[in-house]
C-alpha cells in the first residue's frame, strides 16, 4: 500500500535548499512567501525545529519598511523569469518587490502551539523573534495599502494576491499597458505546457508593473500613486485578518498588551470592511477595483475566503453554502477556482478554473470555523483523494482530476499532511460563539 504520508515528507525533503523549500525544482527555484508559510504548517505536525526554520529564512529577506517579499531568492538560478536583475530591489539578500498573502502569522501561531504541546524549551524566543517580523508587515499592510484605513488592503500586482491570472483581474489588469522596458524572456513555458501558464500578453502587463514600481525606488507611497493596477481584495483581507488574530492570541500570550491594542483595532476594522463586501444577490463577497471604484463580480474561489475569518450569520452562511454546492455541481474534484458556468473559467488554465490543494485548507478553515462541517468535509475528502489519484501537483483539473503545473509540489504537500491530519484530529476546532450580521 502506498504511504503517501511519506510520499509527502519527501517531497518536502527533496524540495529543501537549506532551511527554506522551494515550491518545486525549476519551475520556482527560491524561496515563495505564502509557499513557506504553508510548507511551515506541514512541518508543524511533525519537525517543529524545521517548521520555525522555514519562516525564519522567509524572514531574512523583510525589508526596513516591514514588507516580507513574494520571492527571496537566496541562491542563483536561471530557471526563472523575472530574477533579482528584472526587480532592481537592491536589498542586501536578493528579494522581489512586491508581497504575498500574510499566511505567516497563521502558520507561526500553529508552529507555536506545537512547540508548546511538545513542550519544547528555547522556542519561545525563536516565537517572539517571528512574531515582532509578522507585526511589523501587518503594519506595513495597513500602512503601505490601505492608507485610508478603510479595513480593506489593496494588491498593486495580480501576483500579490498568488492567484496570479485570475478572472478577478481581468478588467483591472486590461487597463495595465503591453509595453515594457524589460524585455520579456519567459521561462514558465520551457518547464509547463503552455496551455497551462498565463498568456504572453498577461505577462507583458505584469513586466510593466514591475517596471513602473522599480521606476519609483519600491518606495510605498510613490507606488500607490503611480499604480495602474489598485484592488481592494478580500482574500488576502481575510488572510490578514485570520493572521492578525494569530497575532493577537499571541500578544496577549506574550503579555504585549499594547501591541493587543493595536491588532484589536485593526482586526475590528477589517472584520467591518470585509462583512460590508458582502454581496446578498450573488451570494459570496466581492472584492473592489479601487481605479474604476466598482465592485470585482468575477466569480472566483476569492469570493468565499472572508470565511476564514468572519462568523457569518446563519442566513447568510445558507446562502454561501447553497452557491459553493452550486459551483461544485458535476465536478470531478472541489473546489474550482472560478466558478465553472463562467465565461472566464478554464479548466487547465492557472488560476482560471483548476483546484488548489491549499485554498481548499483556508476554505475547509473557513466552514469549520462557521460550523459548516458537511462542506468542509466535502472539500477536505475532495483534496485528499484528488492528491491520492492524481500526485502532488501543483494545482488539479476540476472536470478530470487531472494533476496540473509543476510536480512534486511543496504546498500540496504540506496541504495533504494537514489535511489527513484534520480527519485523526476529529478536525473541528475553535469554538466562536458570537456571530456577525453582514452589513
Ligand atoms: N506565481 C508567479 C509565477 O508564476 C510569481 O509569484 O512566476
Amino acid at each position: 500500500m502506498t504511504d503517501y504520508l511519506e510520499d509527502a515528507r519527501q517531497i518536502l525533503a527533496a524540495n529543501d535548499r537549506g532551511g527554506y523549500t522551494v515550491p518545486t525544482d525549476r519551475l520556482y527555484p527560491f524561496q515563495w512567501n505564502w509557499d513557506s508559510a504553508f510548507v511551515a504548517m506541514g512541518f508543524a505536525t511533525y519537525d517543529v525545529p524545521r517548521a520555525y526554520r522555514e519562516l525564519e529564512r522567509l524572514i531574512e529577506g523583510q525589508w526596513a519598511d516591514g514588507m516580507i517579499p513574494h520571492i527571496v531568492f537566496h541562491a542563483p538560478s536561471d530557471t526563472y523569469f523575472p530574477g533579482p536583475n528584472v526587480w532592481r530591489t537592491h536589498h542586501t539578500t536578493a528579494t522581489s518587490g512586491i508581497t504575498q498573502p500574510p499566511v505567516f502569522g497563521m502558520a507561526l501561531k500553529k508552529v507555536h502551539d506545537a512547540a508548546k504541546r511538545q513542550g519544547r524549551t528555547g522556542t519561545g524566543e525563536r516565537s517572539r523573534f517571528l512574531y515582532d517580523a509578522a507585526l511589523r508587515w501587518h503594519r506595513w499592510w495597513y500602512e503601505a495599502r490601505d492608507p485610508e484605513s478603510t479595513g480593506l488592503v489593496a494588491l498593486l500586482h495580480p501576483w500579490e494576491s498568488g492567484s496570479d491570472n485570475s478572472p478577478a483581474w481581468d478588467i483591472a489588469l486590461a487597463r495595465v499597458p503591453t509595453t515594457t522596458k524589460t524585455e520579456v524572456i519567459r521561462k514558465d513555458t520551457g518547464h509547463v505546457d503552455a496551455a497551462m501558464r498565463p498568456h504572453d500578453e498577461d505577462y507583458r502587463r505584469f513586466i510593466h508593473l514591475v517596471d513602473t514600481y522599480a521606476a519609483c525606488g519600491w518606495n510605498p507611497a510613490e507606488q500607490w500613486a503611480a499604480a495602474p493596477f489598485k484592488v481592494a481584495e478580500i482574500q488576502t483581507t481575510a488572510i490578514l485578518l485570520a493572521s492578525g488574530e494569530a497575532l493577537l492570541e499571541l500578544a496577549r500570550e506574550f503579555g504585549q498588551e499594547a501591541d493587543a491594542e493595536e491588532l484589536e483595532t485593526v482586526n475590528a476594522r477589517s472584520r467591518k470592511a470585509l462583512l460590508a463586501q458582502w454581496r446578498p444577490e450573488l451570494r459570496r463577497f466581492v472584492s473592489r477595483d479601487l481605479i474604476s471604484d466598482t465592485d470585482i463580480e468575477a466569480p472566483t474561489q476569492a469570493c468565499f475566503c472572508p470565511l476564514l475569518a468572519l462568523d457569518l450569520e446563519q442566513t447568510a452562511l445558507e446562502e454561501v453554502i447553497a452557491e459553493m454546492n452550486a459551483w461544485s455541481d458535476g465536478l470531478k474534484v472541489l473546489f474550482p477556482s472560478t466558478q465553472p458556468s463562467y465565461s472566464g473559467f478554464e479548466a487547465k488554465r492557472y488560476w482560471r478554473g483548476p483546484v488548489w490543494a491549499v485554498i481548499n485548507w483556508l476554505l475547509i478553515d473557513g466552514l469549520q470555523r462557521n460550523g459548516k462541517d458537511t462542506m468542509a468535509e466535502k472539500l477536505r475528502l475532495s483534496t485528499v483523494r484528488a492528491i491520492e489519484a492524481n500526485g502532488f501537483a501543483e494545482y488539479f483539473d476540476p472536470l478530470t482530476g487531472e494533476g496540473c503545473g509543476g510536480l512534486g509540489f511543496s504546498w500540496t504537500a504540506a496541504a495533504y499532511i494537514e489535511l489527513l491530519r484534520l480527519k485523526v484530529d476529529g478536525s473541528m476546532r475553535r469554538a466562536r460563539p458570537e456571530l456577525t450580521s453582514p452589513s
